[in-house]
């Protein structure tokens, strides 16, 4: 039997957030939303959380885990096999909406802010823009996010200056300004040189630690600052 103590919280009814310990007949093998799942099918159906796909591609289950940001879906029991008991709580920095979920609202805004999306000039193209091989390589890694906001939680930064956009909307913005097909290059570039964008992040590295998509988010976000200290040396933070 393993025990797990899960952060409590519903803002209708409670004034502050609590624990419960729930024991669960947990198999190595098994994934902590399987625990999960068996905690809310078998014992509690109050339990609140998120989870879809259940395979590490919606995105959905972000929370920590003994401390550590991490998809329910990907991580195994066996992985906190030296652990007395395990932590379960939201996504630090977010509001809770009820107990592991968390409002994703202004998450998603700081995304929003960095255009995902194409620009393009001129007319629509009458067939799909094409890249070539080569060029998709440079958006390749980038492209795997899930929008699961590990990284934004466990970045130290976030708590410090709730403004700074976060390292998600930075992977976002990187995403988009070396996408060959992409018009917006400059208009992108500035957006990043904006005092809340880039230049907050001060390389501690947990966004690249906990990403469950092995995006290199901090190289991201040097590589872009590079950008702009060259292209925009005088106006650079
Ligand atoms: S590298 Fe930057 S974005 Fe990532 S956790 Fe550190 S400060 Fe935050
Ligand atoms: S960069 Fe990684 S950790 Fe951050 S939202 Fe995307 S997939 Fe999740
Ligand atoms: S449930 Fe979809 S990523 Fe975990």
């Amino acid at each position: 039997m393993l025990k797990f103590r899960i952060f409590r919280f519903d803002p209708q009814s409670d004034k502050e957030p609590w624990y419960k310990t729930y024991e669960v007949d947990a198999k190595p093998e098994e994934r902590i939303l399987d625990c999960l799942n068996k905690i809310r099918w078998e014992q509690d159906g109050t339990l609140g959380y998120r989870m879809s796909c259940a395979h590490g591609v919606c995105g959905s289950d972000g929370m920590r885990i003994n401390g550590v940001c991490a998809l329910a879906c990907q991580k195994l029991v066996r992985d906190y096999a030296d652990a007395r008991e395990i932590t379960l709580e939201p996504l630090p920095f977010f509001q809770v909406r009820k107990d592991l979920m968390v409002d994703m609202e202004d998450f998603l805004d700081r995304v929003r802010s960095m255009r995902p999306y194409l620009v393009r000039e001129g007319a629509p193209p009458e067939k799909e823009s094409l890249q070539s091989p080569e060029e998709h390589t440079k958006v390749e890694d980038v492209i795997r996010c899930i929008l699961c906001a590990c990284c934004t939680g466990a970045c130290p930064v976030m708590s410090e200056n709730p403004d700074y956009v976060g390292p998600a909307a930075l992977v976002w913005a990187y995403r988009y300004l070396y996408d060959s097909r992409d018009c917006a290059f400059e208009s992108r570039l500035a957006k990043l040189n904006e005092p809340n964008s880039v230049w907050p992040c001060v390389n501690h590295f947990e966004c690249t630690r906990v990403c469950p998509k092995s995006i290199p988010v901090t190289k991201s976000i040097n590589f872009m600052k590079r950008e702009i200290k060259k292209r925009l040396p005088e106006k650079s933070q």
